[in-house]
């Protein structure tokens, strides 16, 4: 098996404007790519457009085209908005393109030649906008399952790939492989789809039908069913069947893709590659989908954000930020400008922003606008340095497992961590008043140790803010070209800054945006008993409590209430809970930890209007399972009659943080 990071994008249809969930996928695997080059790993990341089929054809008729203009049209709208975005992709693949339809043609051949493939009447149901066949069972009150359009009874002749003998074997692949499929749950779902009996798959269409295809080499009255084709695009572009060299350094994928195309990802594609004899992806991880008010972005709901106006308006790398900071990776998470601009403040112009401007101007001030050198072994002392380049370390161990777990928000959480724990430190060390000391040496050390830091935490994050970090790292004295190019000698590097090097004058990197605070945040009444949200039973006393006579019903002591810990959490993703009015599913970060608790608070909030919030958790509550879904804390909650409000933190203060 190759030890390549080659990842790749679903291939987008080209007639679609690009919209977030297009440039989520695409920022996800740039920054994935990103993190692995930067560890020294051998990266490949693919994607392209998907360029066949009904909507092509249609949209080009209607402009009096040929369909191969349309899409030579359209496709650069795709292209456009990857370079804008910083996308460093090192290929783009076209389905149109021959050294694509050729291979396309000859797997078909291939199969055919070996009686995968036969030839069968269909009698049954099509949706022409989702390209889909189904059996009388599959429709939903008559229409398409997947979309709820009206469907076309068809009775014709196709092609059948004999996808059904290969399902037993499919079922124990993924069972005997858990990586296979990521998250566990989405592995359910397909385990679930395949209880029931799979049928051969249809590859065909009649071109009297859809002429925008690719012909069956053996037949030409026939073209491939758009993704039997599209899939392909995965082996086609690393030169399967061209270059048997450069395909097995690459091969297998991690392929990235939305939860809505999971299917054809689990299922068509492993049996197409079984069949063809060519060994399994490597990982094939699900998404969730960006939200607008509870119901997915997309184009024919018109609630689509566009990404190049976020870009406008904010900047390609704070946009970039917020998509990766702010989804928990295989959650759906919600889009709103109001979480967006608290993200970027808190995380951007306050936390990172301020501390590269506290650093550059009491370097100037106190040392002459030169990075000051730090005392001997100040990094690997005991001291408060040493801890600090500890925790910083503890960043650089995580961004990389995030990449590996495929939980990118954990890593740059921890850098996010480092950076706090950074303005901790210059709050605890005074740099002011060391100033005034006759020994320099200590203040010295607090200002470098700060720099490095910086320093690091930027190397860390520029796969996700490329622009943004080398601009802190310049400013931090190193050479634009060493700035931009972070590698993993540096990552290992202790003290790499030179000392004596000028250092910037501090200007706003990332300025801070002025926007009015939600007004569910204006303040809730002060109610009492605080109580927890969920689980409805409030913590039992513990055990010896129950021993001390002295103390009147009802009250506890101080050593029992100390052993609730209590801490501060930022709820990242929240989402309701089938089944149930009142449950929701949040995800939260304390500190660099994640967890996910079922909280009873469905009927008070709106899943959208907590993301973002801090709030207060019991974290040390043996986790339950609420509707079979394992709540790993409790959060604390203010009600009376039939209000129920969230005890949240009053200001900034990092996650994670303990409540006494
Ligand atoms: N052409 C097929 C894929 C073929 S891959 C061999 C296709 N294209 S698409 O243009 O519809 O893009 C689908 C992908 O866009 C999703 O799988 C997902 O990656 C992304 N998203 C589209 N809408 C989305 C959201 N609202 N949120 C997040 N991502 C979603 O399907």
């Amino acid at each position: 098996m190759s030890d390549s990071f080659y990842v790749t994008t679903p291939i987008y249809y080209v007639n679609d404007k690009p919209h977030i969930g297009h440039a989520y996928t695409t920022v996800l695997a740039d920054v994935l790519a990103g993190v692995h080059r930067l560890y020294g790993h051998p990266t490949f990341f693919l994607t392209g457009t998907d360029e066949h089929g009904q909507k092509v054809q249609d949209a080009a008729a209607k402009l009096g085209i040929t369909p191969q203009q349309h899409a030579d049209n359209t496709v650069v709208r795709f292209q456009e908005c990857w370079q804008r975005l910083g996308i460093r992709n090192d290929d783009f693949i076209r389905t149109t393109q021959p050294r694509h339809t050729a291979i396309v043609q000859e797997i078909l051949q291939d199969l055919y030649d070996r009686g995968e493939i036969y030839r069968d009447e269909y009698d049954g149901w099509y949706c022409v906008p989702d390209e889909r066949f189904f059996t009388e069972k599959d429709l939903q009150d008559g229409k398409c399952p997947l979309c709820g359009r009206p469907v076309q009874r068809v009775r014709e002749a196709n092609y059948f790939f004999r996808m059904s003998k290969y399902q037993d074997w499919l079922v124990e692949y993924i069972q005997n492989h858990p990586d296979f499929i990521q998250p566990d749950f989405r592995r359910n779902e397909t385990l679930g789809f395949l209880r029931k009996p799979l049928q051969d798959l249809c590859i065909s269409r009649p071109a009297s039908r859809l002429a925008w295809g690719i012909p069956l080499p053996f037949d030409q009255d026939y073209v491939t069913y758009v993704w039997f084709d599209a899939l392909v695009n995965y082996i086609s572009a690393i030169g399967y069947r061209r270059d048997d060299a450069r395909f097995e350094s690459l091969w297998p994928a991690v392929h990235l893709i939305g939860k809505d195309i999971l299917t054809t990802h689990t299922v068509y594609w492993p049996t197409m590659l079984k069949a063809i004899g060519v060994p399994m992806p490597r990982t094939i991880f699900a998404h969730g989908w960006w939200l607008n008010d509870k119901t997915k972005m997309s184009k024919s709901l018109g609630n689509v954000v566009n990404p190049m106006d976020m870009m406008d308006r904010y900047g390609v790398d704070a946009f970039r930020y917020f998509l990766m900071a702010e989804m928990t990776m295989g959650q759906d998470a919600a889009f709103t400008e109001d979480a967006f601009v608290r993200r970027y403040n808190a995380d951007l112009a306050n936390d990172l922003g301020n501390l590269l401007n506290r650093v550059l101007a009491m370097t100037r001030k106190y040392c002459e606008g030169k990075l000051p050198a730090p005392e001997p072994g100040a990094f690997e002392a005991e001291g408060a340095a040493g801890e600090l380049w500890g925790i910083a370390k503890q960043a650089s161990t995580a961004m990389l497992a995030s990449a590996e777990a495929y939980a990118l928000q954990d890593g740059i959480a921890a850098v996010m961590e480092a950076v706090r724990a950074t303005n901790r430190y210059l709050e605890a060390r005074q740099p002011w008043t060391q100033a005034k000391a006759a020994d320099p040496a200590p203040l010295g050390t607090t200002l470098y140790a700060a720099a490095e830091v910086l320093r690091l935490a930027a190397a860390l994050l520029s796969p996700v803010m490329a622009e943004k970090m080398t601009a802190l790292r310049v400013a931090l004295g190193l050479a634009p070209d060493v700035a931009a190019h972070p590698t993993l000698d540096e990552l290992n590097a202790v003290a790499f800054l030179a000392p004596g090097t000028p250092v910037a004058a501090p200007s706003p990197l990332f300025p801070r945006i002025d926007a009015p605070r939600p007004a569910d945040e204006a303040g809730a009444p002060a109610a009492k008993p605080v109580k927890a949200a969920t689980p409805a039973a409030s913590p039992k006393p513990a055990k010896a409590e129950s021993k001390v006579p002295s103390l009147p019903e009802g009250v506890i002591s101080y050593e029992t209430f100390s052993q609730v810990q209590l801490r501060s959490a930022k709820i990242m993703a929240a989402e309701p809970i089938e089944g149930t009015a009142k449950l929701l599913k949040l995800n939260v970060m304390m500190g660099a930890e994640r967890r996910q608790i079922v909280a009873g608070i469905a009927l008070y909030y709106k899943p959208e209007e907590l993301i973002g919030k801090t709030v207060v958790v019991v974290a040390n509550l043996a986790p339950i399972k609420l509707r079979g879904i394992e709540s790993q804390g409790m959060l604390l909650a203010a009600s009376l009659g039939e209000r129920l409000r969230l005890v949240t933190i009053d200001g900034d203060l990092a996650s994670g943080a303990i409540v006494k």
